[in-house]
């Protein structure tokens, strides 16, 4: 037995907070599909940094170039204001170590705040763009910003499309397997909220690293 669902929202999946479903598709906590977590990093319009924790991503390129695809940034954040009028982010790959430190940069957003000092994060100069990269991170992208498209057309969401111009990553984590990137202290990815499909129920969000297997 497979359960089927259409475009439209089942009457069972009850709305947690208002708006659940306007910034999110029901089908995203129907599908539980897990996806790297990392930190956007932008300048807001008076200069200061400014840090968005963000997931909904991937990461795809071929001989014409490297790109970050973010494709679900909501379109009241500052990140969106600020790659809107700069054209410029970094995308900063944290371990879940940072975890707690990324959600105050969340709840510490005000437009007057510099978010690195929030999270307790160290500025770190990008070599092609002018915004900072963290830090602390294991990898950074650099990435100037070419394409910026409302997603559904629902004018909630966009999907910023970053053309990779510099890479910078840590030492331990730059010897393909043998080295940090899948372990507890690498890439970590967000559960975001799956739901039970019989009952539509379900409010707990998580995260969780990787168990790699190598194949010949
Ligand atoms: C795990 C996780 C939790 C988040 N929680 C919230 C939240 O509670 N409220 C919210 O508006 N955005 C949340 N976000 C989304 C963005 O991080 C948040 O909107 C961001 O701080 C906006 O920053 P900006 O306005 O500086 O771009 C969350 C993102 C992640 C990855």
């Amino acid at each position: 037995m497979k359960y089927e669902f259409g475009a439209e929202k089942p009457e069972r999946f009850r709305q947690y907070w208002p708006g659940q479903y306007d910034f999110f598709s029901y089908m995203e906590y129907a599908c539980g599909i897990p996806q790297v977590l990392f930190a956007i990093t932008t300048r807001k319009a008076d200069g200061k940094p400014n840090i968005n924790f963000h997931s909904w991503s991937c990461f795809q390129g071929d001989k014409g170039g490297f790109y970050a695809i973010l494709a679900g940034l909501c379109q009241h954040t500052h990140t969106y204001e600020n790659i809107k009028r700069d054209g410029e982010f970094c995308v900063n790959f944290l371990s879940k170590r940072y975890y707690d430190a990324l959600l105050q940069t969340v709840e510490h957003n005000e437009p007057d705040v510099d978010e690195f000092t929030v999270g307790g994060f160290a500025e770190e100069a990008a070599k092609t763009v002018s915004v900072p990269r963290i830090g602390e991170s294991f990898l950074t992208l650099e990435c100037k910003c070419g394409r910026l498209e409302d997603l559904s057309g629902a004018g909630l969401t966009a999907m910023a499309i970053g053309r990779v111009t510099h890479m910078a990553m840590a030492e331990d984590y730059a010897k393909g397997f043998d080295d940090q990137k899948y372990s507890e202290n690498g890439f970590f990815y967000l559960i975001h909220t799956p739901k039970d499909l019989e009952t539509g129920e379900g409010n707990h969000m998580g995260i969780a690293t990787l168990c790699p297997e190598i194949k010949e």
